[in-house]
């Protein structure tokens, strides 16, 4: 797991956008077209400003990728402004020019749920796979919507989520009531089958759950752990959310030391 601490959020997001355009030039260099998975909340906005930016400044060409989103609320009507759908078409699909087609999120509006979940690891499977994930952390350590005791092999599939969860993610709605409470998301083997994972952290909130996701054990109580198991897993964070590491110092100079080659640069 590579570790790379930040001064703050726009930082994390210059890092996070520097790893996504590394993975989608050597994607396109092997002739193929990237397939993005991406992660709704804020900490992946700051990443999304940066890539737009680098789109609107035909820095980067994203036209032919396909998007990945992690999860979905169940409950809510078709278009509701913070269904997941309606939050990745306004914050990625949008801003980064991705084709309507090319998007997809877990279907939480259909009738039949169970075959929703296997339906998107199908589509998931039909478009090669994903190269590189995004991924956010709750405050409990869920990385997509898998909560303290999801198999760390699950597939998509319905959850139900946490009151800690429904709470933090109230603030989206206009009470804390109208948060639903179940969803659908990718599990943590299919989050485990992208071929890079980048997470993303800002923040003193977050500071106990990236503690556990790196420096904990690996444990079903905390989902994020799972990704030690990765092989090519990146976290980002700035200072905040890298406060309580007990080898930030070293992390730092790892990474102060790296070859040119390895290191994220921004592209210019
Ligand atoms: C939600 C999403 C996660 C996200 C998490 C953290 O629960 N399902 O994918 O990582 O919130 O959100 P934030 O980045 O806003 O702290």
């Amino acid at each position: 797991m590579d570790v790379i601490i930040g001064r703050d959020d726009a930082e994390v997001g210059a890092y996070a956008a520097a790893k996504v355009a590394k993975v989608a030039h050597a994607v396109q260099q092997a002739g193929k077209n990237l397939v993005l998975g991406v992660a709704t909340g804020s900490s992946p906005l700051a990443t999304y400003a940066a890539l737009a930016e680098w789109v609107r400044a035909g820095k980067l060409d994203l036209s032919q990728a396909s998007v990945f989103a992690l999860d979905e609320y169940v409950g809510l009507p078709e278009g509701h402004p913070e269904s997941y759908r309606e939050v990745i078409r306004r914050t990625v699909a949008e801003p980064l020019g991705i084709r309507p087609d090319r998007v997809h999120v877990p279907d939480g509006f259909a009738a039949d749920l169970q075959r929703a979940a296997r339906d998107y690891e199908q589509e998931i499977k039909d478009a090669g796979g994903v190269d590189v994930q995004l991924l956010g952390i709750g405050s409990n350590g869920h990385i997509g919507f898998n909560e303290p005791t999801s198999s760390l092999s699950s597939r998509t599939r319905i959850k139900t989520l946490t009151p800690q969860t429904r709470r933090d993610n109230a603030r989206f709605f206009e009470s804390p009531e109208q948060v639903p409470q179940h969803c659908l998301t990718q599990g943590l083997g299919t989050i485990m089958d992208a071929r890079h994972c980048v997470l993303l952290a800002a923040g003193a909130a977050k500071a106990d759950a990236v503690k556990a996701v790196v420096e904990g054990p690996i444990s079903a109580m905390c989902p994020g752990s799972v990704l030690q198991l990765h092989p090519k897993a990146t976290v980002i964070l700035d200072a905040a959310a890298a406060s309580k590491l007990e080898l930030a110092a070293y992390y730092q100079d790892m990474y102060a030391n790296l070859p040119a080659w390895q290191r994220l640069d921004v592209l210019s």
